[in-house]
């Protein structure tokens, strides 16, 4: 071997020996990319400091033949910006910097990088700017979790590209312009065939909702489209969407007639339409036989009677219709369905008498008909929970009743029992586990219920964790 090639050997072999000493197990690449992640972040977990080998020793990083394919990093406390170097980590499958709000700045369009993610969740950070265009060649993507963010601008058309995609959350950032569908020169989120969830709740999106972005051979099942700035009518393909389960499209400025065929969507249970301008007739729900909680409060219906479906959907827990111009009789069978639990309906014109008829549900605990004209009422003794009849005639005959009082609006809270620990007492950082009735430290966070089928977090049965 001529003395130049030996030398350059030796030299070779030190520096495949230093990189391999430097970095352990981890691929250098990947090692130098998460390196840089960690120089411009402050409270990385404390196993970031104590070793160079991320895949060996790491928190939160997982490997796969030394390249790291997932960074869960969770509520961690993190601080810092998201910098172009993820887009290094290219074996990456999943992401998530979720609630660690000091992460902040614009997302690197080197996210599109990732070629092989399948999970990007960032929801609850402090990220600004737009949603980069690129995130649209995460061919494989299947979840995208931006919401709770403050991001701006318009929702990338090329976001329609992610055709594996069945989670996209948007919620709660200020993005605006219309919801993108496609043209002949842009993809569009109409091809997101296999979306389940379009949440893009609590933006300032406004324009119509074009009727090209539904379709029957869609499987959506949550549509979150609530606290925005959509304007015109609710169109008539989103009522072939036969897999929908939660429909809001309430506190935008919708109008016209809600479309019929609404009605054919069986699997509904919440549909909140409530703070919006629909006229015309109240729509028809008498086929929603799964439908749990609706609101309509606050539109421009035709005055009219009850509508039927008040008396025929036993599945109901939540009727809430406030300022609306509902006349006539309250529907005694609304309050015997054996899962009612609320009943809202204050600022109608209601008349005549109100009676809850033979009997009433087991699980009813609030009846609203604040400023009606009710005249008079037969109630049965039995009921002892909230109703509150203020503002109606018959509180001028009668002021003096419970139901004419103003009533403090309860809310029980919920909290797990610990009465089978005794008094036993903890360290101020620590709490009882009411599994084992042991100290621990307890993992603290939020619960966010974005669509629940229950109003009553009193109720234990709804609540366990195990
Ligand atoms: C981010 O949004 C939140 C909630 O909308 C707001 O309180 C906060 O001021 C915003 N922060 C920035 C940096 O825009
Ligand atoms: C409801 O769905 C059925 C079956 O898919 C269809 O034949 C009917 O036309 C739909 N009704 C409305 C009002 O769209
Ligand atoms: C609601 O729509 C009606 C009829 O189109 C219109 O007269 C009214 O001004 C609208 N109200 C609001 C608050 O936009
Ligand atoms: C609902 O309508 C009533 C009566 O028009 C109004 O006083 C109230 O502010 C409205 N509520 C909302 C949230 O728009
Ligand atoms: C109740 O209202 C309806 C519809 O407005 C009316 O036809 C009826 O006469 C009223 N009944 C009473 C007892 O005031
Ligand atoms: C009162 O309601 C209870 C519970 O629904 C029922 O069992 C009872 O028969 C009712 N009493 C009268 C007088 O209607
Ligand atoms: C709690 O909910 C369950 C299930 O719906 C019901 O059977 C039970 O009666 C409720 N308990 C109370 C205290 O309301």
């Amino acid at each position: 071997m001529a003395p130049n090639k030996f030398l350059f050997f030796i030299i070779a072999l030190l520096l495949s020996l230093e990189i391999h000493s430097i970095y352990g197990v981890t691929d250098s690449r990947d090692a130098a990319a998460l390196q840089s992640l960690k120089d411009s972040w402050r409270n990385t977990p404390p196993s970031w400091a104590k070793s160079n080998d991320p895949c060996q020793d790491w928190e939160g990083v997982k490997c796969n033949n030394a390249r790291v394919t997932a960074l869960e990093l969770s509520n961690r406390g993190l601080e810092g910006i998201l910098s172009g170097n993820i887009g290094g980590l290219t074996e990456l499958i999943a992401l998530d910097f979720s609630f660690n709000k000091g992460l902040t700045g614009s997302l690197s369009p080197r996210l599109g990088d990732l070629q092989k993610l399948n999970v990007l969740i960032l929801a609850g950070c402090s990220f600004t700017g737009n949603i980069p265009d690129e995130l649209g060649n995460l061919a494989d993507l299947s979840f995208l979790a931006l919401n709770s963010n403050n991001f701006s601008g318009r929702i990338p058309p090329s976001l329609g590209k992610l055709s594996k995609l069945y989670w996209l959350d948007l919620a709660d950032n200020q993005l605006t312009g219309s919801i993108p569908v496609s043209t002949s020169t842009s993809p569009g989120l109409d091809l997101l065939k296999n979306a389940k969830h379009f949440h893009f709740n609590k933006n300032q999106l406004s324009g119509t909702i074009s009727p090209q972005l539904f379709s029957y051979d869609m499987e959506l099942i949550h549509v979150l489209f609530d606290g925005n700035q959509l304007t015109g009518t609710i169109p008539d393909s989103l009522g072939t969407v036969q897999t929908l389960e939660v429909l809001r499209l309430d506190r935008n400025d919708l109008s016209e007639e809600v479309p019929s065929n609404l009605n054919n969507l069986t699997n509904i249970n919440e549909l909140n339409l409530a703070h919006n301008n629909f006229t015309g007739s109240i729509p028809d729900l008498s086929q929603l036989t799964s439908l749990n909680y609706v609101d309509l409060s606050n539109n421009s219906f035709d005055p009219s009677e009850a509508p039927i479906w008040f008396s025929t959907l036993p599945s109901l827990t939540t009727l809430v219709m406030e300022f609306g111009s509902l006349e006539g009789h309250v529907p005694e069978k609304l309050f015997s369905f054996s899962q009612i639990q609320q009943v809202k309906l204050r600022n109608n014109m209601f008349n005549g008498s109100l009676s809850f008829g033979h009997s009433f549900g087991s699980q009813l605990q609030l009846v609203d008909l604040e400023n009606n004209q009710i005249t008079s009422t037969t109630l049965n003794s039995s009921y002892t929970n909230t109703l509150i009849l203020t503002g109606n005639p018959v509180c001028k005959a009668l002021p003096n009743t419970n139901y004419c009082q103003p009533q403090p609006q309860s809310t029980k809270p919920y909290s797990t029992s610990l009465a089978q620990c005794g008094g036993k007492s903890c360290p101020a950082d620590q709490k009882l586990s009411p599994q084992n009735c042991e100290c621990a430290y307890p993992y603290e966070g939020t619960m966010y219920f974005r669509a629940p089928s229950f109003r009553d977090l009193s109720n234990v049965s709804f609540i366990s964790f195990t």
